[in-house]
């Protein structure tokens, strides 16, 4: 595969933990590719995720609690062929991490096969422990927090986080507890946007949103959203950069513009 020269140092946890010290926004888009992963990196967006929601755009699954392991290591790897300077995020899928030990070595598997550089995993206060070990490990952990997809069965559906004062307390608390134990950096996936706001102030470490509003320090979408070729509606928080474009690349770019001069996520996009 053809790519230019990296015209960028590679992005790493302390270059995004000082542009959140800095004040500037950062940009993280999904990929599952090798292709599309050359193509967003060219674009600007400083994180890669490959993200296990692939199971429903890519896969065409229901739910995200199919992804297997196997499943992720074989994205990741393809994603890190084609991503030279953004920092490569995997999602460890469901039940993968349901015992400390089992953390340890699927994401070591994730980083060995896959060449992810950080690994992302849904949960709070229980998964503390496990963060703990990981970072021991030197693996750098994104902990997502909010809506957690792996638990829609669980939850009883998508729903919005965080609404009443104790859930958002609890929120708050259990990224607290995390950021202590070691993780490198917070997402949060549809909670109010003032809670967002409340926690980014709160956490020494860049919280990424999703549904969660301006406030947070850097932005997430799933790509195939943000190109409008998800089948079905798309979800309020998400916008269409693709529409009134005509490349792929002038999409990406406008996203990433939109994000970091704070025009995206516009009050259209928030959960009250
Ligand atoms: O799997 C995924 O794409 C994600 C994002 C929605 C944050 O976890």
């Amino acid at each position: 595969m053809y790519t230019e020269p990296p015209t960028r140092k590679p992005i790493t946890v302390t270059t995004l933990a000082k542009l959140k010290s800095a004040g500037e926004k950062f940009t993280v888009l999904t990929a599952y590719d090798a292709s599309f992963a050359a193509l967003l990196e060219a674009a600007g967006v400083e994180v890669l995720l490959v993200g296990d929601s692939l199971g429903m755009v890519v896969q065409g699954q229901h739910t995200t609690v199919p992804v297997t392991v196997e499943d992720m290591i074989y994205h990741t790897r393809n994603v890190a062929r084609g991503c030279r300077t953004a920092l490569l995020m995997a999602d460890m899928p469901f039940a993968s991490y349901a015992t400390v030990d089992q953390a340890v070595r699927n994401a070591a598997r994730l980083m060995r096969e896959g060449r992810a550089q950080m690994v992302k995993l849904e949960g709070g206060a229980w998964l503390v422990e496990t963060v703990h070990q990981l970072s021991r490990n030197g693996i750098p952990v994104c902990a997502h927090l909010g809506l957690l997809p792996q638990s829609v069965h669980k939850l009883g559906g998508y729903k919005v986080q965080g609404r009443e004062e104790a859930a958002a307390q609890r929120i708050v608390a259990e990224a607290l507890a995390l950021q202590d134990a070691g993780a490198d950096v917070a997402l949060v996936e549809c909670i109010p946007a003032e809670l967002a706001t409340r926690l980014a102030a709160a956490l020494r470490i860049p919280l990424i949103g999703i549904g969660a509003g301006p406030g947070c320090d850097a932005q997430v979408l799933v790509s195939y959203d943000m190109l409008g070729i998800t089948p079905g509606r798309r979800p309020k928080f998400s916008k269409d950069f693709l529409t009134g474009r005509d490349s792929l690349q002038a999409a990406v770019e406008a996203y990433v513009r939109a994000v970091k001069s704070g025009e995206f996520p516009g009050p259209e996009h928030c959960i009250a």
